[in-house]
């Protein structure tokens, strides 16, 4: 059997373990399956790959080839591994958006590869040849530079703020029309000149969509640039005839294009205005509303607060993963239990910053999963609650979302604590959240603040009780 039916034997068997990983990926208790047949499709797909180029170079005596890829997969691995280990919990999207813009750049790289090596296609082919050049180069162009504009809002590099061009619609709309126009074109005329006007064309694009996007909307963002990532790897996949980039580009770009789809009715945002950069969506009026004063409290009232209490719900946010506070919070949970006052968690879809933060750090914190609820699970109890404590969340607890329609979160789901009888702030500051607008419920009658860094804060509690 010759290595080339050897490596495609190998690709069919890594696009079914694959598919395998994402089934097993969609539920908790198969996750780690879903990984460990990821991680086997993905090494099964290297070695394949490898062994082709290897093969290559045996029968051609070509080694560049081969010193390339060596030097590649050093480089890489090196990179991958040290950015692995040293990547805090926190800081996980930013890096996979910094990985999707990878994804986009190679799309790009290996479009104009397939312009400037003048590969051998039968003449019939050429028409086709060209048209996934230019389609591979246009989707990979949006992926970069959408992604490193995600990068740089998810780590605060820039402001989160939505971007409001005038006529921001109008300029999508033109952009995708010119591209239409510039693939026929290129399609009938292979000018350089147009490859690099998509190339620009494309990065404009990408920035501008996700430039577009206020922070609210930035889990969606983040997903959907997973998808585009796909198409560009599938795109890459044609043009280098490689049948397991395609699957494999193919099963991203559907599966993130699902989750975000999801994510979007989660949210209660539309779909086509998130992935078409915020189509549609008016310039938030800036609201400088007067909300009055708010009020402090000292751990030790606090502490005095929830040993009166009947029950009490805890909705922990990015703040607590920033402080490590998960720890601290389950000792208080356990000691309050045990002193018999009900305890529950109300996790909210995107609290935190990546899907299922809250969960797996309370896991990791040996939180009983059977008091752990989602949010709609908990909401209508939250009427009935004596003290709810919001632990480093914000946004996700803000009630502006439901009673401000010119709000720029308006509309989305939130965590309805205010209606409890008493609700204790944690958090540093008087600062807004992650989408940059101004919380309510901090100057409301029944909410109080208690300044200071979660970990901390709670531990000063627990000491108090
Ligand atoms: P955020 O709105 O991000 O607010 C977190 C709060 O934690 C801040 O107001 C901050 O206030 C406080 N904080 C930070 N460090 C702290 C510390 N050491 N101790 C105490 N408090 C601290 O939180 P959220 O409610 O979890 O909302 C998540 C937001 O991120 C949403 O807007 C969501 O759309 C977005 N987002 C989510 C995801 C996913 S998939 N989950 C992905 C990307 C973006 P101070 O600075 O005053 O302390």
């Amino acid at each position: 059997m010759t290595v080339d039916a050897l490596a495609g034997a190998a690709y069919i068997v890594a696009a079914l373990l694959f598919i395998l990983s994402l089934a097993g990926l969609s539920r908790h208790e198969s996750a780690r399956s879903g990984v460990i047949y990821g991680i086997s499709g993905m090494t099964i797909a290297l070695v394949a790959t490898v062994a082709l180029t290897v093969a290559d170079a045996w029968t051609t005596g070509a080694l560049l080839g081969l010193g390339l890829l060596v030097a590649a997969v050093v480089i890489g691995a090196a990179i991958g591994l040290w950015r692995a280990r040293s990547v805090e919990m926190t800081g996980m999207p930013e890096l996979i958006a910094l990985l999707h813009s990878f994804v986009g750049l190679a799309a790009v790289l290996v479009g104009w590869n397939g312009y400037l090596a003048h590969p051998e296609i039968a003449a019939e082919l050429v028409g086709i040849h060209n048209a996934e050049v230019f389609i591979g180069i246009f989707i990979g162009g949006v992926t970069f530079t959408g992604s490193i504009v995600a990068y740089l809002k998810l780590s605060a590099k820039i402001s989160s703020k939505p971007l409001m061009l005038p006529g921001k619609n109008a300029l999508n709309i033109g952009a995708l029309v010119a591209f239409v126009v510039l693939t026929v074109w290129f399609v009938n005329d292979q000018q350089l000149g147009l490859l690099i006007g998509v190339t620009v064309l494309a990065f404009a694009l990408g920035w501008h969509l996700v430039a577009s996007i206020g922070g609210g909307d930035m889990p969606v963002v983040v997903s959907m640039l997973n998808s585009y990532s796909g198409w560009a790897a599938a795109a890459a996949g044609f043009l280098l005839n490689n049948d397991l980039l395609i699957v494999t580009g193919a099963l991203v770009g559907s599966s993130g294009a699902y989750l975000s789809y999801v994510m979007c009715k989660a949210m209660n945002r539309s779909f086509l205005s998130v992935i078409a950069g915020g189509f549609g969506i008016a310039a938030p009026t800036a609201t400088d509303a007067e909300y009055g004063e708010h009020h402090e409290i000292t751990a030790e009232s606090a502490a005095e607060m929830l040993t009166a209490a009947r029950t009490v719900v805890i909705t922990p946010g990015y703040g607590m993963a920033v402080a490590q506070a998960q720890y601290p919070v389950a000792d208080l949970v356990r000691r309050l239990r045990e002193r018999g006052v009900d305890v529950r968690f109300g996790i909210h879809p995107v609290a935190g910053r990546l899907p299922g933060h809250m969960n797996v750090l309370l896991a990791e914190a040996k939180v009983p999963y059977d008091i752990v609820l989602s949010m709609d699970e908990i909401n209508d109890d939250l009427a009935s609650t004596s003290v709810v404590l919001v632990i480093g969340a914000n946004d996700t607890v803000n009630p502006a979302a439901a009673e401000d329609p010119s709000s720029p979160i308006a509309g989305m789901p939130v965590l309805k604590v205010w209606e409890a009888e008493n609700v204790i702030v944690f958090k540093r500051s008087m600062a807004a959240g992650y989408a940059g607008v101004q919380n309510p419920l901090f100057f409301r009658d029944n909410a109080s603040m208690l300044f200071g860094d979660a970990k901390q804060k709670v531990e000063d509690i627990i000491a108090a009780l």
